[in-house]
């Protein structure tokens, strides 16, 4: 049978993030920031990419070891041509639990509207949207393309209308740059059918400059809300969430924090992440990926491959942000230099 994975530290495998593609429309401070991501940056050729085909069957090698959850960014994955066919033959995949699968995507919401029909048909259950302001100048000052918000909100109310849902709203803190945005965007959100979640900004990647004195923690986030609207804590959904809950003591609903940062969650961490050329990464902060495309492309089968799905499963040690905060500044020095971006390895 197929015995379910454990790792080194007993975390199960749940949660699959399939990055689609390496490029994106937006070019947010911190992840693709324009002085990185210029005209000659080099993303990947076509040829390089998985293709769906590809795709599909290492995620359904993967649901045959346990996981529930495939969700697909980028990037942005809605640039994938035709990610719509994508979508459909994973829908097919059965967990072996017998739960229905978890089918979701991460997106800027750019495409959104025009899209959520077409994904929703294809069968895309939810999807989560990134938005880092409501006012204008600072989300245009966030994603650096001059995109609006009103266009983002659009996008999330049609996908809502779709039965895109329950929608997730994404915000990334960066202190100083959009924190007088974190009670406004609750007050807006508030009662509505959206869950609003606040990201600590990450030192992900290796060029986004990252420092810690921009980190704004969870904790400051949940006392500026709390004091114009009180919050108490809540359990989570499920073991391994990202997010920690909290509702508005009088109603109106959740939100959540997700606190990388200040309160490492690798202890419960399920989630492996392949990126867009088939690399399998067991840490969002690794340095180097299991090449599963060679795998594919060398013609081994699929027990071969199933086989080899386990064994990095099985040998996973990672929980880099619980070390982060105890390692020595040169060791973090020579980590981050090599680290991948978020674009590539999938947010
Ligand atoms: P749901 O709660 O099921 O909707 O999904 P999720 O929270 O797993 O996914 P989502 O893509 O919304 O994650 C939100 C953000 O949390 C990501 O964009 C990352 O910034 C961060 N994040 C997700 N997974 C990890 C992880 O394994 N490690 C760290 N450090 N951050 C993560
Ligand atoms: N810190 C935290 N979250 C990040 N994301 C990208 N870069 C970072 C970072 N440096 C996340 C955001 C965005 C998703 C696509 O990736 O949540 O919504
Ligand atoms: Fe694009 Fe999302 Fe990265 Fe922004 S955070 S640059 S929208 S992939
Ligand atoms: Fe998981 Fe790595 Fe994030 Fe820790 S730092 S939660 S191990 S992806």
């Amino acid at each position: 049978p197929t015995g379910l994975l454990s790792d080194r530290l007993a975390r199960p495998l749940h949660d699959l993030r399939i990055s689609v593609t390496d490029r994106c429309n937006f070019r947010c401070v911190y992840c693709m920031p324009k002085a990185v991501f210029d005209n000659n940056y080099q993303y990947l050729p076509h040829t390089s990419l998985l293709s769906f085909e590809e795709i599909t069957r290492i995620a359904r090698l993967f649901v045959a070891h346990g996981v529930e959850k495939l969700r697909l960014t980028g990037g942005e994955p809605l640039l994938r041509k035709n990610v719509e066919r994508l979508i459909g033959m994973l829908a097919e995949l059965k967990t072996v639990s017998g739960k229905p699968l978890d089918l979701t995507l991460t997106t800027n919401a750019s495409l959104l509207a025009r899209k959520a029909q077409s994904l929703k048909d294809a069968g895309l259950q939810r999807v989560t949207v990134s938005l880092d302001a409501l006012d204008n100048d600072t989300f245009r000052r966030m994603n650096d393309v001059d995109f609006s918000v009103d266009d983002v909100l659009k996008g999330i109310d049609v996908a809502h209308q779709v039965g895109l849902g329950p929608i997730k709203i994404n915000m990334v803190v960066k202190g100083g740059m959009n924190d007088q945005e974190i009670v406004p965007m609750a007050r807006h959100f508030r009662g509505s059918p959206y869950i609003l979640r606040f990201i600590e900004y990450m030192d992900v990647g290796a060029s986004n400059g990252w420092k810690m004195d921009e980190v704004i923690p969870s904790a400051e986030v949940v006392r500026r809300i709390s004091a114009a609207m009180p919050l108490e804590p809540i359990a989570a959904n499920y073991t391994g969430e990202t997010a920690s809950r909290w509702r508005y003591a009088d109603g109106g609903g959740e939100i959540g924090v997700i606190s990388s940062v200040s309160q490492a969650f690798c202890a419960d961490c399920s989630r492996a992440r392949l990126s867009t050329e088939g690399k399998l990464y067991t840490c969002l902060f690794a340095t180097s990926g299991h090449d599963l495309r060679a795998l594919l492309r060398e013609g081994r089968s699929d027990a071969e491959i199933s086989t080899a799905l386990a064994h990095l499963w099985r040998a996973r040690g990672d929980r880099y942000s619980e070390l982060r905060t105890s390692q020595t500044e040169e060791l973090k020095r020579e980590r981050s230099a090599n680290k991948v971006e978020m674009s590539y390895i999938g947010g």
